[in-house]
């Protein structure tokens, strides 16, 4: 997708079920060279889940408690490059076209959050972002998280495509036989990373 190796991602949560795939996206990210900063944003939802999901407590250290045992490991790392946004604030760096992020990840995406993108209702900060992202042709990708889909999300999936999203369903392959939930979910992270112009040297890679 990108013909360069992103340095400035925006990456947002927000309240579908998969909070593990958020924690090995912001693992990947927190350990690979090529990336300066995150701006990274949670929506209430997305709390609330991570809460059910990760047993994380509030937003307090929230970046920390979302990375677990690989934040105690490089922790200066990742406070340093990876920055927590208010959902509520509109007036933060990555509200602006003039900020110079080099791509978006929604992960997980909920079916609200990618209706009101597709509709363009930018209200909150992960909405305005991506908003800003399809107006200023940079990549944007929604990790998209609901089963069964009715024909309001299909239709959403559709305008969001078509306006310049790429829909990246949270759907893991099976074929390199996963051993764990973690292994699942790092694969994906990898997907997702190749597919933004960050390769990752130990993604599993498929030989005929
Ligand atoms: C435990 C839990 C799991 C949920 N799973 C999903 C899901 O997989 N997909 C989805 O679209 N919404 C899911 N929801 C509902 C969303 O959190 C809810 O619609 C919320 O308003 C989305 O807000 P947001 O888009 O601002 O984050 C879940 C909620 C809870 C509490």
């Amino acid at each position: 997708m990108a013909n360069h190796s992103p340095k400035n991602l925006t990456v947002a949560s927000t309240g579908a079920s998969g909070a593990i795939f958020l924690r090995h996206f912001l693992q990947a990210l927190a350990g690979d060279e090529r990336v300066e900063t995150v701006n990274f944003i949670a929506s209430d939802s997305a709390l609330r889940v991570m809460a059910e999901e990760l047993d994380i407590k509030g937003r307090s250290n929230l970046v920390s408690q979302i990375l677990g045992t690989s934040a105690a490991k490089s922790p200066k790392t990742a406070s340093s490059k990876i920055h927590l946004q208010s959902n509520d604030d509109i007036g933060a760096n990555v509200a602006s076209g003039s900020y110079p992020s080099d791509a978006m990840v929604v992960i997980p995406c909920s079916v609200g959050t990618l209706a009101r993108i597709a509709h363009g209702d930018a209200s909150h900060l992960i909405e305005r972002a991506a908003d800003v992202s399809l107006k200023e042709k940079r990549p944007l990708v929604l990790c998209v998280r609901e089963t069964p889909l009715n024909k309001i999300h299909i239709r959403n999936m559709f305008r969001a495509a078509d306006a310049g999203a790429t829909i990246f369903p949270l759907i893991p392959a099976f074929y390199y036989h996963p051993a764990s939930l973690d292994e699942m979910a790092r694969e994906f992270s990898y997907r997702v990373l190749a597919h933004l112009g960050l390769p990752q040297s130990q993604a599993f890679r498929w030989k005929a």
